[in-house]
């Protein structure tokens, strides 16, 4: 039977995933109050959310998964049932320059909701959840061939993949040490709207609009299963009222592009759309300086999701792709305002200086 809540804490839902999340919750369960923590750093948006921000059951709160005194205040003004923690530093470029902000939010940030968590539900309740959002970079790096499963073992090999996977094993130690009622999913590459422009899609999307170089690292031979985000966001929901505590569920498109050819269609795409001459945006790629230890291959095997709880993709990627640069194109206030500002210093030192 499914699990239901009064009161579910977001973490991190002014963010790309975490807003698809808010949103979705926040409409399909008007009679449940829903908590968005969030810090609002520079990928923190409350202009993700207008749509909802009016609602009767919708509550923001800005702050710090670092900050025990505010979690703690939280998880009892407002008696937390579930959490769904998003919340984290997410960019592996930025975690190659800054591993150590990725380790205090991603691994000391969770310790300190489980605490929360821990310290305000019984032992083994069947009231609550912890449900960690993971990602698939936690199994490393696939070569021409295999899929990651549940069983697959953990061989992080970034500074961002490193942090979100001790951040998972903390998660099953509490499960397993304290009896927290808990679950993981472990998602691919997502894209959609809302996606902060320095992630692959969003950029070159931006920078073909705007006839600006579209960087591509080495020779663009690697692989992601790309999976639009509200896709995500239905996963999300089904394993938070569905799934079986103490269980790790894979997401995934089925959908595997080498970034090459990723770029290609959507430079196919967006000389369409913007009315240019064919192959006129192709000429904008640019091969640039590899990321540090780039993991050639992701590719998610998410049938037990599929037989499990039913879920699989709505949307071919070509629909999801198309959508996405109808977004971006309508919302041009949304990109130029994320794109002033801070994200000029980062594009300089990540693309200019290097
Ligand atoms: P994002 O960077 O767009 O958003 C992260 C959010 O967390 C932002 O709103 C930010 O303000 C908030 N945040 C950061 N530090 C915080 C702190 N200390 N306290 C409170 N809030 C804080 O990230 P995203 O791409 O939406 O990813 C969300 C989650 O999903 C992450 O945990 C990520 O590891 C995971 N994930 C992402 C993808 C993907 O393709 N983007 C795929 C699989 C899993
Ligand atoms: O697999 C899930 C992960 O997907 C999430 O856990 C991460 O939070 C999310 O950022 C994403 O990580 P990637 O590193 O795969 O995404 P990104 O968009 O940064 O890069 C996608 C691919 O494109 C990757 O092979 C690197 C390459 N790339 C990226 C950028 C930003 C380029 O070739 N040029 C670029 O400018």
């Amino acid at each position: 039977m499914a699990r239901t809540f009064n009161t579910i804490l977001v973490t991190g839902g002014a963010g790309f995933i975490g807003s698809h999340v808010v949103r979705r919750l926040v409409n399909n369960y008007p009679a449940c109050k829903i908590l968005n923590l969030d810090k609002l750093t520079y990928a923190g948006n409350l202009e993700n959310l207008t749509d909802i921000q009016n609602k009767p059951n919708y509550i923001f709160v800005k702050g710090d998964i670092n900050d025990i005194n505010c979690i703690e205040d939280i998880f009892e003004k407002y008696t937390i049932e579930a959490v769904v923690h998003l919340a984290a530093e997410s960019h592996v470029d930025r975690s190659i320059s800054n591993p150590t902000e990725f380790a205090v939010t991603n691994v000391v940030g969770t310790i300190n909701l489980l605490n929360a968590a821990k310290k305000n539900w019984a032992a083994a309740s069947d009231k609550n959840l912890f449900y960690q959002i993971s990602t698939d970079e936690v199994y490393g790096s696939l070569g021409a061939t295999g899929l990651f499963t549940e069983e697959t073992c953990y061989s992080p090999r970034s500074p961002y993949s490193a942090s979100k996977a001790s951040a998972d094993h903390f998660v099953r130690a509490y499960h397993h040490t304290y009896l927290l009622p808990v679950a993981i999913s472990n998602c691919s590459n997502n894209y959609g709207s809302f996606q902060f422009p320095e992630k692959l899609i969003p950029l070159a999307i931006h920078n073909i609009k705007n006839s600006k170089p579209v960087p591509v690292y080495g020779k663009g031979e690697n692989i992601r299963d790309w999976l639009f985000v509200e896709d995500h966001a239905a996963a999300i929901d089904l394993i938070l009222h569905n799934g079986l505590v103490g269980s790790t569920y894979n997401i995934g498109g089925f959908n595997e592009w080498k970034n090459i050819d990723l770029i290609r269609l959507l430079c196919k795409l967006m000389d369409k759309k913007l009315n240019r001459p064919a192959g006129s945006s192709e000429k904008l790629i640019a091969f640039v300086k590899d990321r540090a230890g780039h993991d050639l291959r992701y590719a998610i095997d998410s049938s037990k999701i599929k037989k499990e709880l039913g879920w699989e993709p709505s949307l071919q990627f070509e629909q999801g792709l198309d959508k996405t640069v109808d977004w971006y194109l309508a919302n041009e206030k949304w990109l130029n305002d994320i794109t002033s500002g801070d994200y000029q210093n980062y594009y300089k030192k990540q693309y200019l200086e290097r």
